[in-house]
């Protein structure tokens, strides 16, 4: 039996035939109290959800589904530490990364030589093989290993410690690390290879690719444990690359790639922003593990965002969802959370082996805000389809300037909810003075459903609490469809494929077994 089966989802379809139709103008008419009625105020935090496309019934009938699918039941295994990542036999327990007095001894080992290590960068007792103090800091590492660091150094710009300058390098493309390395100064810089099996191709050519250059200048093999450390549940492979086990930070197969930015992932981040910082940051997300754990139902944040996914995707027919941060600080956080929800949930399979039968993961996409506004919004006011929109917001800006920046933000933020919700009308458009030709044109249909989230400001503590309310989102998406949420087989086949194709880039192999069309191409290349 799938959840499409079950009584609270066909409560759900027969609740939605009558919602579907009513716009978000007779239900805000309806009812005067509706944000208060549709948003939640958590720890500094406030989610207003006012403006989707819901009654009090649907979140009923919503929280019953979450009852059906034991969301409860699911984070107890999940606490116990139960392999719930089923197909690979994994437990999942980065909320541990995170915890205060009750953290497993290994997690307080590693934190603890965490903290030495960015306290003897920040104090210069490290130095570079010619003696010199580290100036430069590359993250080499790809998706976990890469967007949760990148995304949060660049939100917390604001926050950071003067005088080391953090660099990522991600692509497999030489573009990406070569003109990097050309401003950078051997002499000064220190290279963490992050990633979790240490197998990964692209985070190892750029490795290789970094040692080569820094041995070039150093002309020594030992200038490698000076200038590398590595962030690994693979220590026998990080030994094999060259780099010594005191520079290894290790972490678990019970922490996931898009979940690890509390373990050792996070060093590039701690160094930006400093030990203190950094547990504030972990600060923040335990807060939200706390409430996520402890606050009923009906309170609870991510809960509730994963209610309204499965309602906008499965019931009003949303395909994709919008997230849209109204601060520049936090423009890298639509890719991390593209990661974060569509590898762990844009899954057909459920944990049975069987077809889910209902639509998942919607296609997550965004661009900060306002800049965004003049690209695609275009398309969600007058594109004809439904998408839902997450807008976050910072009451207080991190760059606070005169001028009016922040207000304007702000206002532009509140301006493109309402718009989105409420429309205009042709007789509106009209009794603004459009001329008749092109009123067509100026009507705004509206009707699209969003959320606010308003955070005080933005720094390591609200960041951390931000981030976990994704995470557990996507955990309770995962039970509400039956998926496992920890795996991500789909990533497989196309590195296979390409470990076939690199040798026939290179001009070596038969290409008989493959199709025309990739034949053709090699060719092509090749020529
Ligand atoms: O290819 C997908 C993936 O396995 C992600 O899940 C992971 O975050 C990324 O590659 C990097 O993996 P690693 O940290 O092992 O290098």
């Amino acid at each position: 039996m799938t959840i499409a089966d079950s009584a609270a989802w066909r409560a759900l379809a027969a609740h939605a035939e009558v919602v579907r139709p009513a716009h978000l103008r007779q239900l805000f008419a309806a009812d005067g109290q509706r944000f208060e009625r549709f948003s939640l105020r958590q720890d500094g935090l406030l989610l207003d959800f006012s403006k989707q496309r819901i009654d009090a019934e649907t979140l009923a009938l919503l929280h019953a589904l979450a009852d059906a699918a034991d969301v409860e039941g699911w984070k107890r295994k999940m606490l116990a530490g139960e392999p719930i990542n089923h197909t690979e036999g994994r437990a999942v327990r980065h909320m541990a990364l995170r915890a205060d007095e009750r953290e497993p001894l290994e997690v307080r080992v590693v934190r603890e030589r965490l903290h030495n290590f960015c306290e003897s960068i920040h104090s210069g007792k490290w130095r570079g093989f010619a003696g010199e103090h580290i100036t430069d800091v590359v993250n080499i590492g790809i998706g976990g290993s890469d967007l949760g660091p990148r995304m949060a150094v660049r939100a917390l710009a604001g926050h950071q410690l003067p005088d080391l300058k953090i660099h990522f390098v991600a692509n497999v493309d030489g573009a990406d690390i070569a003109p990097l390395l050309a401003r950078l100064n051997p002499r000064t810089t220190l290279f963490v290879i992050a990633s979790k099996t240490f197998t990964t191709l692209e985070t190892l050519t750029n490795a290789r690719t970094a040692r080569a250059w820094l041995l070039a200048a150093a002309g020594r093999e030992s200038a490698v444990c000076q200038h590398f450390v590595a962030i690994s549940t693979n220590l026998e492979l990080t030994r094999q690359f060259g780099i010594p086990h005191n520079n290894v930070f290790e972490f678990w197969d019970w922490v996931g790639g898009r979940f690890s930015l509390w373990s050792a992932i996070g060093l590039s981040l701690a160094l930006a922003i400093g030990w203190h910082q950094f547990e504030q940051l972990l600060g923040g997300a335990r807060a939200m593990d706390r409430h996520f754990l402890d606050a009923r139902a009906a309170a609870n944040l991510p809960l509730t965002l994963a209610l309204l996914t499965v309602w906008n995707t499965d019931f009003l027919g949303a395909s994709t969802a919008a997230v849209l941060p109204y601060s520049q600080s936090l423009s890298l956080l639509p890719a991390y959370l593209q990661q974060l929800e569509m590898e762990s949930n844009g899954k057909q399979t459920d944990r049975d082996g069987e077809t889910v039968g209902v639509a998942t993961c919607p296609v997550l996409w965004g661009e900060a805000g306002t800049n965004g506004q003049h690209s695609f919004y275009q398309l969600i006011h007058q594109g004809g389809r439904t998408i839902p929109c997450d807008f976050i917001a910072l009451r207080d800006s991190d760059f606070p300037l005169p001028g009016g920046h922040h207000a304007a933000l702000l206002a532009n933020c509140l301006a493109q909810s309402a718009a989105l919700a409420f429309g205009q009308t042709a007789a509106e458009a009209r009794a603004a003075g459009v001329p008749e030709a092109l009123v067509p044109y100026k009507v705004f249909p509206g009707n699209q459903p969003s959320t606010t989230l308003l955070l005080p400001a933005l720094n390591p503590y609200t960041l951390g609490q931000l981030l976990a309310l994704y995470e557990h989102k996507v955990f309770c998406l995962g039970v509400l469809w039956n998926l496992n949420s920890f795996d991500q087989w789909g990533v497989e086949l196309g590195k296979q494929l390409a470990s076939r194709l690199t040798p026939l880039l290179e001009g070596s192999g038969d290409d008989t077994a493959f199709d025309a069309s990739t034949r053709g191409l090699i060719a092509a290349l090749r020529s």
